[in-house]
């Protein structure tokens, strides 16, 4: 599936035959939206040619301003944007797409997903709570519904693959069985600590690419940058931390993606080469288990500030 050895420029097949998707993709969730669009631009200049978008950042405006000033073409860069929770109906899917679609000012998307399995009342509130303080969630929309919808995009053109996030083996399972355009991307939280091994081995099988959020660990400190075993390893090869974990998320066949903030950032976390088999090996064999986002619980955002 992986088409060159260098990290850098390794690019995934997607399996309805769209696209490559570049392994080493950059994250957009930046509360600031001036901040989001100065990134973007360090990470372009950089060579990120991937970015990671979502309605429910609220900042596809910016995102999309830097990607058009880059002057790049456009069938260089791949562009993926999600659904959010409350544009689960059906009938919601196409203008909520469509929005995102203009406030990128992009012609097309190579990759919609679905942000999380979960539904949530339909409307303008992104955060719909009750006066306790609970979600409203939709019961009057299934997942398979909103796939439906999502199959459709492609077919009408705007949107070249699709796929699911925030979403477990068994809810994956029952809509990769009953869907018409299989999923091509599940975007999941994987590192070290959370390595997903059998969601991996199950989209291995099916030619879905797995695609990595936190694998830095979100910024959270101390954490998998300060793992004796990732810190002995990146002393070893003249690494920082932060390259040997993208390297072993590419390495295992993953697409990956992180949120340099800052151009020396940007340029450290693009610039990735392969670990040696024996440094790959003793990644894996780490014991620490830990999730941070409990995203997949609720599908309230763990890393979003209500
Ligand atoms: N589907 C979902 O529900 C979901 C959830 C989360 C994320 N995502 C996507 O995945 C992307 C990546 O996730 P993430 O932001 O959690 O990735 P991450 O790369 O694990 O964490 C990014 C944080 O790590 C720190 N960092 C980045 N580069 C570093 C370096 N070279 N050395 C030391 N620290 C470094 C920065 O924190 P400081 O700025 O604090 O130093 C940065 O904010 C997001 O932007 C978003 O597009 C999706």
């Amino acid at each position: 599936m992986n088409e060159s050895s260098d990290f850098r420029l390794t690019r995934i097949a997607l399996n309805n035959g769209s696209s490559h998707m570049p392994a080493l993709g950059c994250g957009t969730l930046i509360p600031d939206p001036a901040e989001s669009k100065a990134a973007t631009k360090d990470a372009l200049a950089a060579g990120f040619r991937h970015f990671d978008c979502a309605e429910r950042y609220r900042n596809e405006r910016e995102v999309g301003e830097a990607l058009a000033s880059s002057g790049i073409d456009r069938e260089d860069i791949f562009v993926t944007t999600k659904l959010w929770n409350t544009n689960h109906r059906p009938e919601r899917v196409e203008p909520a797409f469509e929005a995102s679609r203009n406030r990128l000012g992009l012609s097309y998307l190579d990759l919609y997903l679905i942000h999380t399995p979960y539904a949530f009342q339909p409307g303008g509130e992104q955060d719909p709570r009750d006066q306790d303080g609970n979600v409203i969630y939709d019961n009057g929309v299934t997942l398979l519904d909103t796939w439906r919808a999502m199959e459709s995009l492609v077919n009408h053109g705007k949107c070249r693959a699709i796929g699911l996030s925030d979403i477990s083996l068994n809810e994956l399972r029952p809509i990769y069985e009953s869907a018409r355009i299989k999923p091509a991307v599940v975007q999941v939280e994987a590192h070290p600590y959370l390595p997903e091994v059998e969601l991996l081995e199950f989209c291995k099988e099916k030619g879905i690419v797995l695609l990595a959020f936190a694998p830095l660990g979100h910024g959270m400190r101390p954490g998998l940058l300060e793992d004796p075993v990732i810190v002995a390893i990146a002393a070893k090869v003249g690494k920082t931390p932060a390259q040997v974990l993208l390297a072993w998320a590419v390495q295992r066949g993953t697409a990956v993606l992180t949120t340099p903030k800052t151009e020396a950032r940007a340029r450290e976390n693009f610039d990735i080469s392969p670990l040696t088999e024996d440094a790959f090996n003793e990644i894996n064999r780490i014991q620490t288990r830990q999730r941070l986002n409990e995203v997949v619980k609720t599908g309230v955002p763990g890393f979003i500030a209500r």
